[in-house]
């Protein structure tokens, strides 16, 4: 072989690390691609089917079945084997490693006269890798800016999410939360809540630090002919409103395939008229679908129950307690309680008080609607 022929082979020869190299970067790509595809795909259909279309086009899955990593983020299970919300997603962002969501909205949940601040926030979620997925009855964490007092980041609080997973702007990329500015007197002093104050002051554009989502306690049942009875004070609305905009909000209807065909009934107790957590939705999805939602207040300052006292929800249940034991006899009626820690002794002993007048015990049945995923519970 010629000198120059010689010189030529080992050039072609030296060029052969350089594309195995160049292959082998783009297999990694794919590979990676698939492994959050085969994450996010396990949750296209329940949580945003618009966003997925868009973050996973047909073309690009083609790679996947040939790279596909051996251990897979969400592993194929038999159907059967499924337990009920298996998809739903819970901590996809640690507080140590959260999401960074921008501040779209925050305005007043309130009316003239309301007692206190309570703020409607709703973060832009866009940009996640993986996305930042939701349904409802979930909550998220926040972690406040600046330091507590030992100089140590804030530790998260929780918040439960206001919004379906398609977000107030239906395009699947929003979360949204009711927070209340905890205030109260100390030594003639008004302390601020750390988190609360945080959040009821951001300004559109503001980056925050949420974590989550976690919670599988309040979740919806997943047939479409359930009964559900919603009791609520304060921002307990939150969880309840995600529910009723999934239920009756009519572009939510149209996005998702969830046609809900049972009766709700939401119990909402606060203090004024003026603090009624979005009334005006309420009241409307009541006027246009009557057969399906009732919707009755406790308004604690103005209304007075039986024994002259503040109007509680609790007076409410013992109210309706007979319809509520018929709905409650029905296997597929499943009761939600959210709010104050307070009112979870009232409700108990109105249910005790109802349950007795049918002739049953409420201690025992308690525990049983529990054991069957139909008593669910998250107060603070
Ligand atoms: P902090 O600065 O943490 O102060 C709270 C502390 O102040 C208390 O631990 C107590 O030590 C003290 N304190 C409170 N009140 C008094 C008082 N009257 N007198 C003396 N000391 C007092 N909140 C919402 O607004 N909306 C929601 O949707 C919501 N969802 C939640 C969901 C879950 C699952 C949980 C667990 C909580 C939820 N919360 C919600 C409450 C929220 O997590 C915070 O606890 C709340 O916002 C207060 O936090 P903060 O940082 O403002 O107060
Ligand atoms: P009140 O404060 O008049 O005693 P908010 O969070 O907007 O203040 O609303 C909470 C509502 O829950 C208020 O109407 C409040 O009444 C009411 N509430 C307070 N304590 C209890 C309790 N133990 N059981 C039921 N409702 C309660």
């Amino acid at each position: 072989m010629a000198y120059s022929e010689t010189k030529v082979v080992i050039g072609g020869l030296a060029h052969i690390p350089i594309i195995i190299g160049f292959f082998y970067l783009i297999r990694r790509q794919y590979s990676f691609g698939a492994m959050l595809r085969t994450g996010k795909n396990a949750l296209s259909e329940k949580v945003n089917p618009t966003v997925k279309a868009s973050a996973a086009p047909a073309k690009a899955t083609a790679p996947t079945k040939a790279t596909a990593p051996s251990k897979p983020v969400v592993p194929a299970k038999p159907a059967a084997a499924k337990k009920p919300h298996a998809d739903v997603p819970v901590n996809t962002y640690k507080p140590k490693a959260p999401f960074i969501g921008t501040v779209t909205e925050n305005y007043s949940a309130l009316k003239e006269g309301a007692i206190g601040k309570v703020q409607h926030i709703t973060f832009d979620l866009s940009g996640g890798d993986p996305d930042f997925k939701y349904v409802e009855g979930q909550s998220c964490g926040i972690l406040a800016a600046g330091e507590d007092a030992k100089g140590k980041p804030h530790r998260p609080r929780l918040y439960s999410i206001a919004s379906t997973r398609y977000g107030d702007n239906f395009a699947g990329n929003t979360l949204s939360l009711c927070v209340r500015q905890l205030q109260y007197e100390k030594d003639g002093e008004t302390i601020n809540g750390v988190c609360s104050t945080y959040l009821c002051n951001l300004s559109p554009g503001d980056k925050v630090k949420i974590s989550g989502p976690v919670g599988k306690e309040m979740l919806l049942p997943e047939e479409e002919d359930s009964n559900i009875i919603m009791l609520a004070t304060g921002t307990g609305i939150a969880p309840m409103r995600a529910y009723l905009r999934r239920m009756f909000e009519p572009t939510e209807i149209e996005k998702h395939k969830w046609n809900f065909k049972g009766k709700a009934w939401l119990f909402m107790g606060a203090p004024k008229t003026a603090n009624l957590l979005y009334d005006s939705d309420f009241e409307h999805y009541k006027s246009k679908f009557p057969e399906n939602l009732r919707y009755t207040k406790a308004i604690s300052r103005e209304q007075k129950n039986t024994k002259g006292g503040r109007m509680y929800i609790q007076d409410r249940v013992l109210e309706y307690a007979e319809e509520i034991f018929n709905m409650i006899e029905n296997p597929k009626t499943h009761i939600y309680l959210c709010g104050l820690k307070g009112m979870e002794p009232g409700i108990d002993e109105a249910m005790t008080t109802a349950a007795a007048a049918k002739g049953l015990d409420w201690s025992e049945l308690r525990p049983k609607l529990r054991k069957a995923g139909r008593w669910h519970a998250e107060t603070y």
